[in-house]
């Protein structure tokens, strides 16, 4: 499973970098309203920072001027994935995008019949929100798990990023379930780290070294 990074912040960003476990990006227009720098400035920075996917998200909400911001996005570096929300127009961008070349990430996915069109469209991603489902009282990862189903009966090429995610039993269950990619905030991915008996081990494994050797360090 690829882990992505759902933030814009170029901090969070090189922190995760530097740990080598972070193979991409995904932004939405949430996330870069927050960072107050204009979404080409700031796809270039997260682009300098993270060798990887960088999805960045269109605004318009008609075909053409989707095609318009998309295009200018997909020039600012090779990695980048036009985002594109599953509406009619959205879906015919994905199409034409895919004709071209450029690679789309087709978000805000609720439905398999919504990931559906996202593949016949030739989405490069499909991005279905596994929190927001789970916020309605349904269950999200429900729809992860019939994703890959559906997408593994007809071979569609289309890689399921299972977004939204909150905790890191979603960035499980999403693993187990056969995503490709889970893209989660930076509190998320922070959190797979932490486990009591790994401090709890740690504490005691370095308590009986310095008893053994006297506090003496280790030779060089
Ligand atoms: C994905 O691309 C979205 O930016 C994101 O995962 C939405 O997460 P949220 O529902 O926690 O805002």
């Amino acid at each position: 499973m690829r882990f992505f990074l759902d933030t814009a912040n170029l901090e969070e960003l090189k922190t995760g970098a530097r740990w080598g476990v972070v193979d991409g990006v995904t932004t939405n227009p949430t996330l870069i309203a927050k960072e107050g720098v204009p979404i080409e400035e700031q796809i270039r920075k997260i682009c300098d920072i993270v060798n990887g996917d960088v999805s960045a998200e269109v605004v318009a909400t008609d075909t053409d001027g989707m095609l318009t911001e998309g295009r200018k996005l997909a020039k600012i570096h090779k990695n980048v994935v036009v985002k594109v929300p599953l509406t009619r127009d959205g879906i015919r961008a994905c199409s034409l995008f895919s004709r071209e070349g450029i690679r789309v990430n087709v978000t805000l996915c609720f439905s398999a019949g919504q990931a559906i069109l996202a593949a016949k469209a030739g989405a490069y991603f499909v991005s279905p929100f596994v929190g927001r489902i789970d916020d309605t009282g349904w269950n999200g990862m429900e729809l992860i798990r019939d994703i890959v189903q559906i997408y593994k009966n007809y071979s569609f090429t289309t890689q399921i990023l299972a977004a939204s995610l909150r905790h890191s039993n979603h960035v499980i269950d999403a693993a187990k379930a056969g995503a490709h990619v889970g893209t989660m905030p930076f509190k998320v991915l922070d959190a797979l780290f932490s486990h009591p008996l790994t401090d709890k081990g740690l504490d005691q494994f370095l308590k009986d070294y310095a008893k053994a050797f006297q506090d003496a360090p280790v030779s060089r």
